[in-house]
């Protein structure tokens, strides 16, 4: 089973969706003096706004279209660079791609999430935002991104689609940068099939995002209206169907969150006297999603055999996640031949280049790392091994086991 949320879905969702069914009531918008109307999307949005402590949220179709929303709302365009991971899901670039702006890569760190240091030597007087990405359930250094932001008054995105439910010390991720966005795909920490989230506590963002996630209208629009739109916006609406699924699955959040990091902690103490095993730093492990256990091994090649025999692959290995693998970036790709933005002629930062091996801290620390499941199973992280959100403190230990079996037949 791909994520967490997936494998809780059950009799409080359907009873939730029956309600939206019986309704009859499939959009957002419905008439509100019919008691058949729920307007799930709407309270799905003051939920999730609450549960991140920011006053506003607009609910859309994906992860993806999140990102662009916020992108676009913050008024990222041409002749904007926004700094992004090497390592994440492609849509943290392409949205900056389809923003008409150029993602600029930047090293991770041994957080394996965006690298402060890094990140200051990318700005250019063209900079115009950071996108942190949490990646595998794990708040990016928040505080030295912001103060980064800050200096620069550069715009502060958070990817937050692989970390739903996460805190960076007390705070709700997505409420740190200028808007967080969220993915409720089926790899998520609660899931709707698709679906996603960008929040704000910013007013004006607020009216620019939900007017470019619905056609320019102004938020919470009760039915048809002409005129006074501030902007041409696009169609990324949330259904009410997907919206009642996510409302069942947000109740199920404690439990999820509080099941996988019980597990990821036995995982981690059953195999954490492995000598020269290390783990991925976890900038605050109380605050993190667990879906993932990363382990860092001395070396590339030690790291692939233990993979092998586990039947799994190295981070680098594990395909969509990673900048060296994403031939559409690294050969631009673009819908069209002129190859706008990369091409753009209010871009004035010279030849657009990606090529493999950019990011030799990058790829150092993914050629000799390894994603354990404790609640992802996604080859497309490379999470092939390890445990579910159906697993208890049994077979957390027997796949500790079996990990320590094969690594330190390798290591020592
Ligand atoms: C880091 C990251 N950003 C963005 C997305 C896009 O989300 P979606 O698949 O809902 O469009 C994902 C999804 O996998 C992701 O992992």
């Amino acid at each position: 089973m791909p994520g967490p949320g997936m494998e809780l879905i059950g009799e409080e969702e359907k009873r939730e969706l029956l309600e939206v069914i019986e309704g009859g009531y499939l959009f957002r918008y419905g008439s509100e003096d019919n008691p058949a109307f729920k307007a799930k999307v709407y309270r799905l949005e003051q939920e999730v706004a609450k549960l991140s402590g920011v006053r506003y949220a607009v609910a859309t179709n994906s992860g993806t279209s999140a990102l662009l929303v916020a992108l676009c709302g913050l008024g990222v365009g041409p002749g904007d660079e926004v700094i992004v991971p090497g390592y994440t899901f492609i849509a943290s670039i392409s949205s900056v791609v389809y923003a008409r702006a150029i993602p600029v890569l930047a090293e991770i760190d041994r957080t394996f999430n965006l690298d402060p240091e890094d990140v200051r030597r990318k700005i250019t007087p063209r900079t115009k935002a950071i996108m942190a990405v949490h990646m595998l359930g794990n708040p990016a250094r928040l505080d030295e991104l912001k103060a980064i932001a800050e200096e620069h008054g550069l715009l502060l995105i958070e990817d937050c689609a692989q970390a739903f439910g996460a805190s960076y010390h007390g705070r709700p991720i997505g409420s740190i940068g200028h808007a967080g966005c969220f993915s409720f795909n089926i790899f998520k920490t609660i899931t709707s099939g698709d679906g996603g989230m960008v929040i704000t506590d910013d007013e004006e963002a607020y009216h620019r995002f939900f007017a470019f996630h619905d056609q320019g209208h102004k938020p919470l629009r009760k039915g048809v209206e002409v005129g006074e739109r501030p902007l041409i916006g696009l169609d990324f609406r949330m259904t009410e169907l997907q919206a009642a699924v996510l409302l069942a699955q947000l109740r199920k959040l404690e439990v999820i969150l509080s099941h996988l990091r019980e597990n990821k902690r036995r995982f981690k103490e059953g195999i954490s006297d492995i000598p020269g095993l290390e783990f991925r730093e976890v900038t605050d492990p109380r605050g993190e999603c667990a879906t993932i256990l990363t382990v860092i091994f001395p070396d590339a090649e030690t790291a692939h055999k233990v993979a092998e025999e586990l039947g799994t692959r190295v981070v680098a290995g594990s395909g969509w996640h990673v900048y060296s693998n994403m031939e559409q970036i690294l050969n631009k790709l673009t819908v069209t031949p002129e190859g706008c933005p990369f091409t753009c002629p209010y871009y004035k930062g010279g030849e657009v280049r990606y090529w493999k091996g950019m990011l030799p801290q990058t790829d150092d620390l993914l050629s000799r790392s390894i994603n354990i499941s404790i609640g992802v199973s996604d080859p497309g992280l490379g999470s092939a091994f390890g445990v579910t959100m159906r697993d208890g403190p049994d077979e957390v230990e027997r796949k500790a086991e079996e990990f320590r079996r094969v690594a330190m037949k390798y290591l020592s």
